[in-house]
């Protein structure tokens, strides 16, 4: 545990200025400071930062938060990571190294030496173990061309099961709930056990090479064919890329990163010479993995889909990545994704294996953009022979397009499909025009799909957009102002406590942090903002980004502001109070006459008092 007061001598020693600006070139408007968000590419800038609340926020993918939340997003740290990294930093030493010495520091990094000295044990069973075990590893690998450096280059290892693991690690001097909270040993009835049993052992990596989990698989025809680590405190599948420690290099220097499915993939492809291959761990891409790329890769994401009917569904999912970004309109260019389907039920292992590394590299190159790619997979499952299938297939091509429809390149690929199905471009369009309009959820900021317990099926993607009414915008945008007005003037927070309190909160993250607003606000003093974001987004973490966001208050003041938006909200909450009641008076069966009386007289004061408010609550001056 790292105390509190050198968690604040830490802030008081970073600017946050100073701390982005070591990462792309600031400029200052206003009273405020801009860059490009390093978070994902972009040309103009959207990360504000704001130095007298030493917050800041980036306008183009909703993250934000302190000087903390900054390097965690960033390098993919920790809460406690990111403090010793800035004390690093600032040439402060925390009290708890100070008295620890040089003893390991913290729970993660037992962890990881558990994963460490385990990937130890596993490779040097595979390489020097003697009996039919690590025999039959060597001659499986051999056999499936993974022989010679291979083994080395990536610490592949053979896990040979009945408690050897448990005996070797003990001896290290690590306890069983290390060991089973990396996930490498498991406790059956009071007796701990090695958790992989006579598999090949693949270590997976972090970007910097430390081993965080394992893929195992089994030799001979057996289900499952891998088991994979689960989910540990260092290991989250969603954010974890097999083969990025080896694959960063040649992703920096191409500017394009590769993905497949299997690990074994990663394997060949990079022995064949495509070094910048990665691998999701058997579940769906997410959009922190396209961000952890995009930060190595700076053009261009390729999907390498399997040729497998599991592969079509992969690739069917990863349309859940259009959205609006990738129109012109958006005014920066973002990585571009791409996709491409391997011929004939082949893997990219496979297709190496039988075609070569150049023909894979052709076939990479191309690629289709992820929107062409969706169009193109929608129109060729009809029969453009008959009239249906073509109007079908205009249908479900033009549905590719829902999460752009309003954008100029929507309208070129609608006219296109038209070309493709014999349609005319002006129905293609107004058939466009017609789609319902699905609008990215504001506050997505964290957009990660949710992972999959090894072996089991991947359901249909979540819904990431939702359609909202431009009221329901309005509420949404004005609850995110409130809140984060609060998070810049605590004091206010103090003064409009039973707003925060009352309010029927239209999102339930907007619920969860007002209530931890409220708690940190319980303190003796009023924290700082900086304070007040990082207390509350350690409980949500979803809050700082909606904590940073607030782009009112220009022209007006903080009270004033906060004493518009906190009527606002209720005026709003009165009126579904009010609709509510009308519901229940509209069906009369269940109420008696005394309640219906009763609803009826309430809503008419309600409903008074209703109109007084909005009278006299004036709308701010545009800002
Ligand atoms: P594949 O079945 O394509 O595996 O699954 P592969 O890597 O090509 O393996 P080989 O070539 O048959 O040895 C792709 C990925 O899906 C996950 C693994 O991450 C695998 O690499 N998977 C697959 C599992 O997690 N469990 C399974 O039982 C199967
Ligand atoms: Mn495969």
């Amino acid at each position: 545990m790292i105390s509190d007061d050198d968690i604040q001598k830490v802030r008081e020693a970073t600017d946050i200025v100073a701390l982005i600006g070591e990462r792309a070139p600031v400029r200052q408007r206003g009273r405020d400071f801009w860059c490009c968000c390093p978070l994902h590419n972009e040309k103009t800038p959207s990360l504000k930062m704001d130095p007298s609340t030493q917050l800041w926020h980036c306008f183009g993918c909703g993250a934000g938060g302190d000087a903390f939340g900054f390097v965690m997003q960033l390098d993919d740290l920790t809460f406690p990571e990111a403090v010793r990294k800035l004390a690093d930093r600032a040439h402060i030493e925390l009290s708890e190294d100070a008295r620890q010495g040089g003893a390991p520091r913290s729970r993660r990094e037992r962890l990881k030496a558990v994963c460490k000295e385990t990937a130890e044990f596993y490779h040097l069973q595979l390489m020097r173990g003697k009996g039919p075990g690590p025999e039959a590893a060597r001659t499986y690998l051999a056999g499936r061309g993974m022989g010679g450096n291979v083994p080395n280059d990536w610490q592949l290892g053979f896990a040979p099961g009945r408690g050897a693991l448990v005996r070797h690690l003990s001896s290290k001097g690590f306890a069983p709930d290390e060991m089973i909270e990396a996930n490498v040993a498991v406790s059956r009835n009071g007796k701990l056990n090695d958790r992989f049993y006579d598999r090949v052992m693949f270590p997976i990596c972090d970007v910097a090479g430390e081993c965080i989990a394992f893929g195992g698989r089994v030799m001979e025809k057996k289900e499952p064919k891998y088991l994979n680590s689960q989910e540990t405190p260092i290991f989250h599948k969603s954010q974890t890329l097999y083969g990025l420690d080896h694959a960063k290099a040649a992703m920096a220097a191409t500017g394009c990163a590769v993905v497949v499915e299997g690990y074994t993939d990663v394997i060949m492809l990079h022995e064949a010479g495509l070094r910048n291959v990665v691998a999701t761990l058997g579940t769906a891409l997410t959009q922190r993995h396209i961000r952890i790329l995009s930060r190595h890769a700076q053009h261009r994401i390729v999907y390498l889909f399997d040729g497998d009917a599991a592969g079509q569904r992969a690739a069917d999912r990863a349309l859940q990545f259009i959205d609006d970004s990738m129109t012109p309109e958006a005014g920066r260019t973002k990585v571009e994704l791409a996709a491409v389907t391997l011929p004939d039920d082949l893997d990219p292992a496979d297709f190496v294996a039988k075609r070569g590394a150049d023909e894979l590299r052709a076939l990479i190159d191309s690629a289709q953009p992820l929107l062409q790619y969706g169009i193109d997979r929608r129109i060729e499952r009809h029969d453009l022979s008959r009239p249906e299938g073509r109007s079908a297939a205009m249908a479900d091509a033009l549905s590719v397009l829902a999460p752009i429809k309003d954008s100029l390149l929507a309208k070129d690929y609608a006219v296109q499909i038209a070309g493709r199905v014999r349609a005319r471009e002006q129905d293609a369009l107004d058939a466009l025009a017609k789609l319902a309009p699905l609008r990215r959820y504001q506050d997505a900021s964290e957009g990660d799909s949710p992972t999959q317990p090894d072996g089991q099926q991947e359901q249909a993607a979540q819904p990431r957009r939702r359609a909202l009414s431009s009221s329901e915008v309005s509420r949404l945008r004005f609850e995110r102002e409130l809140l984060s007005l609060v998070a810049r003037y605590p004091q206010l927070g103090l003064a409009h406590a039973d707003a925060l309190a009352s309010t029927q909160w239209h999102d339930s993250v907007h619920e969860a942090v007002a209530q931890h607003i409220l708690d940190a606000l319980a303190a003796e003093s009023v924290p700082a903002p900086a304070d007040l974001v990082s207390a509350v987004s350690r409980a949500v973490p979803r809050a700082a980004g909606i904590l940073t966001s607030g782009q009112m208050g220009k022209s007006t003041s903080p009270e004033e502001l906060a004493t518009f938006l906190t009527e606002e909200l209720a005026i709003g909450d009165a009126e579904e109070a009010i609709a509510g009641l009308r519901a229940r008076l509209a069906d009369p069966r269940g109420l008696s006459q005394e309640e219906h009386d009763f609803i009826f007289q309430s809503v008419v004061g309600m409903q008074k008092d209703l109109s007084q408010r909005k009278l006299a609550h004036k709308p701010l001056i545009r800002e």
